[in-house]
Order: C-alpha cells, then sequence, then structure tokens
C-alpha cells in the first residue's frame, strides 16, 4: 500500500467550540505525513433521536468535557485502525459503528466516531491532493448552495422574545454566490438599523448564529422587518423568506398542545397560522414547523401549504426515519447534519434517500460550530442546494468564505438560486 493512504496515527484532542464549550479535534496522520483534521459540530437545539453525545459529566467544564470521548478514539478506535486504507470511508465507518455496537452510538459516542469519520475523509482528500468537495462528490459535484441566512433569532438559540427559531431570508435571485453572500449581508446590515430603531439597540445583540435578538413576540414582525430591509435596498423580488420553528421545543407533549405568542393552541391551530403566514408573505420554506414525532401533521402541511417543508428534529439525518416520512409523504426535504447521525457514510446514505424520493437536501451547521470548514466542501459535495450555518462571527463567515474560494477557483460551480431545491 502507498504510505501516503495507510494510516498511522488518530489522535484525538478537547478543544473549543464557538460557544467556548468543550468539543472533539481529530487527526488522522497516514505513513506519508499527510493529515486529515476534523471538528465535531455540537447542536443545542436537538432531536432527542440523535446520536449519542458523550460528556463526562465530571467537575470539569461543568460536566461537558469531553475526555471519555477522546480516550475512547486514541484508545478504542484508534489501535484498530493503524495500517488502514484511509480510503475505504465505508469500510472505516462501519468498522466503528460495529466497535460501538448501540443503535445510537452511546458506547463510543457519536462525537467520538464522527471526528474520526471526517478525520479520514479529509485525510483521504489530501493524500489524494484533491479538493474535500470534489473527494466527496467526484466528478459532479458543482453546485453552489443559497446561503440560508437567520437574521433573526428567537426559541431556546438566542434570548428574543420570539418563539420560532429562525426567521431567514434566502438570496434566490442574485447570479453567484458571491453576490448572494454580497446582498444577504447588506439586507442584514439594512435590517440592523430598522430592528435597532423599531426595537431598541438592545435588539442588535446577536443569537448562537449571529442573527437579531429583539424584545417582540410576533414572528409576523419579523418577518416584515426582513421584507422592509429588502425592499429598502430594493432587492423586492430577489429574495424569499423561509422559518426554523424548531417546533418540539414549543410543545408539551402532557398537554398535546403547542406555546405560541404565550398562548396554548392546537396543532390544527398552529398548522391555520402556517397558512396564514404563507398566504401573507413570500415564505418558501418552512423547518420543523410540528414536533419531532408528528409525521401525519408533517404530511398534512407538505399537502396544504405546497411549500418546502424540512425535516430537522422529525428525520434526524437517519435513513429509517427518512424512509419513513417518505412513505407518510411528510416534508419533502431533509436537513442534513452528519452529527446527528454520526458517519460521514450514512449521512450520504441519507442524502442519496432523500434525492432518489425526490425531497431537496438543506445542508446545516450546527449552534455550536469551530472554524473548521468541511460543511462547505460536503454541502457542494452533495450539489445539495442550500446550506445553513447562520449569519455573522468566524465560525459562521469561515463557510461562507470557503465558498467564495471555491467559486472563484473552480469555474465549473453553478450557483443554484430558484433552483435550490431541486439545483439539477
Ligand atoms: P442546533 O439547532 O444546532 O442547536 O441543534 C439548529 C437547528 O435546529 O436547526
Ligand atoms: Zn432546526
Amino acid at each position: 500500500m502507498k504510505s501516503e493512504i495507510e494510516i498511522q496515527k488518530v489522535i484525538g484532542r478537547e478543544v473549543l467550540d464557538c460557544r467556548a464549550d468543550p468539543t472533539i479535534e481529530v487527526d488522522v496522520i497516514t505513513k506519508g505525513d499527510v493529515l486529515g483534521r476534523a471538528d465535531v459540530p455540537v447542536g443545542r437545539s436537538r432531536g432527542k433521536n440523535e446520536a449519542y453525545e458523550l460528556r463526562d459529566g465530571t467537575d470539569r467544564y461543568d460536566g461537558r468535557g469531553v475526555r471519555k470521548a477522546v480516550e475512547n478514539i486514541n484508545e478504542k478506535i484508534g489501535p484498530e485502525l493503524i495500517g488502514k486504507n484511509v480510503t475505504k470511508q465505508r469500510e472505516i465507518d462501519e468498522l466503528m459503528i460495529e466497535l460501538d455496537g448501540t443503535e445510537n452510538k452511546s458506547k463510543l459516542g457519536g462525537n467520538a466516531i464522527l471526528g474520526v469519520s471526517l478525520a479520514i475523509a479529509k485525510a483521504t482528500a489530501n493524500a489524494l491532493e484533491v479538493p474535500l468537495y470534489r473527494y466527496i462528490g467526484g466528478t459532479n459535484s458543482y453546485v453552489l448552495p443559497v446561503p440560508v441566512l437567520d437574521l433573526i433569532e428567537g426559541g431556546i438559540l438566542a434570548d428574543s422574545g420570539l418563539d420560532f427559531q429562525e426567521h431567514q431570508v434566502m438570496p434566490v435571485g442574485a447570479e453567484s454566490f458571491s453576490e448572494a453572500i454580497r446582498m444577504g449581508i447588506e439586507v442584514y446590515k439594512e435590517l440592523g438599523k430598522i430592528v435597532g430603531n423599531k426595537w431598541g439597540k438592545q435588539s442588535l445583540n446577536v443569537g448562537v448564529e449571529g442573527g437579531y435578538t429583539p424584545q417582540i413576540q410576533d414572528p409576523r414582525d419579523a418577518l416584515e422587518a426582513e421584507l422592509e430591509a429588502i425592499e429598502e435596498l430594493g432587492y423586492d423580488g430577489k429574495f424569499v423568506l423561509s422559518l426554523d420553528c424548531a417546533a418540539s421545543h414549543l410543545y408539551d407533549s402532557k398537554k398535546k398542545k403547542y406555546t405560541l405568542m404565550g398562548d396554548e393552541i392546537t396543532r390544527e391551530e398552529l398548522m391555520d397560522f402556517y397558512e396564514d403566514l404563507v398566504s401573507a408573505y413570500p415564505i418558501v420554506s418552512i423547518e420543523d414547523p410540528l414536533e419531532e414525532e408528528d409525521f401525519e401533521g408533517f404530511a398534512e402541511l407538505t399537502k396544504t401549504l405546497n411549500i418546502q417543508i424540512i425535516g430537522d428534529d422529525l428525520f434526524v439525518t437517519n435513513k429509517k426515519r427518512l424512509k419513513k416520512g417518505i412513505e407518510k409523504e411528510a416534508a419533502n426535504a431533509l436537513l442534513f447534519k452528519v452529527n446527528q447521525i454520526g458517519t460521514l457514510s450514512e449521512a450520504l446514505d441519507s442524502a442519496e434517500i432523500a434525492y432518489r424520493n425526490g425531497y431537496g437536501v438543506q445542508v446545516s451547521e450546527r449552534s455550536g460550530q469551530t472554524e473548521d470548514t468541511w460543511l462547505t466542501d460536503l454541502c457542494i459535495g452533495i450539489n445539495a442546494g442550500q446550506i445553513k450555518t447562520g449569519v455573522t462571527r468566524s465560525e459562521r463567515t469561515s463557510k461562507y468564505n470557503q465558498l467564495l474560494r471555491i467559486e472563484e477557483s473552480d469555474k465549473s460551480t453553478k450557483y443554484a438560486g430558484e433552483e435550490f431545491r431541486q439545483p439539477i
């Protein structure tokens, strides 16, 4: 075996994410001294069916240390991989799944396994001397995604008064990714003036994803403000709006009621509210409009709203749950978060299943990110057409900067624009 592709060392370490919470970084080093390094993102608005995130539960970092997971990488996973061919991604992922032996990766930790899985892919791309997106997707990877910009935050990711987690804008009318991000950020800055004037300077404090945090309750006020910023800049028709409602966090399973703007409402009332929103605003996509087990409700909304309905907590990038959704016609798009499932191979399977069944795919960050940029390459690698990674601060702009670099260096790439759901 050529030394460039033979695994020599696997090193796990504890590093910090953007919230200064511990997370995992993994180095995979081949005999030819090629390095693949990957960081693991961390969710807060987590679905209950996600892969297990192993944390120490000791005094360090208020229980959130990841030394056990690091130990699992260095002492249990690493030794099994020495001498193996780094290009055998699926074989290595399957070996880790087997070593773990649980349904949700709770023995070794989904975070430990994912770190190794991603570092393996990066080491391979480096050994082959091709960009990561080209390695992941091959010759036909060329779609640059529409950035789904979370300009106003709510839910459990921000201390605004809003129930819905993300009030997003999508620059679908841009000609290129660089134009899209410029227009998106211009709207963000313009919106800052509007939000500051209307609801006070405190609103300009940003949430976890870099969006504003006004003390308002009604999502319609947030959408109005976004439209005002878009119109002020003369971008009417070039932007559409979207939401991540993260409705599991608004749901009380005992009462079977949702809380919206201080009121307890039924699922039917919430569905009616969505119908009104979609008829009043240019909303083209809603993520997690209902709680994570309501496949029937998702199916009903998919039919009645006739827009993109994305399953995040509903599918957790898990092919079993996605197949169940497809059978029931629940949602028509997959939110793609690799750490929900725990290996690159399994996540790629979920994207493939989504495409083959006419579902769209939106590649997504977690609210806890690092400066690592593999998310961008993964998005282009699978020709996803839409990426959600927040707005400001380096752990988010780093993903956009990587997109700008790839757009500049690879002339075969093409911005998805209006075709974000079916870019090919
Ligand atoms: P998370 O939330 O990364 O905190 O889980 C993001 C989302 O719900 O999409
Ligand atoms: Zn979500």
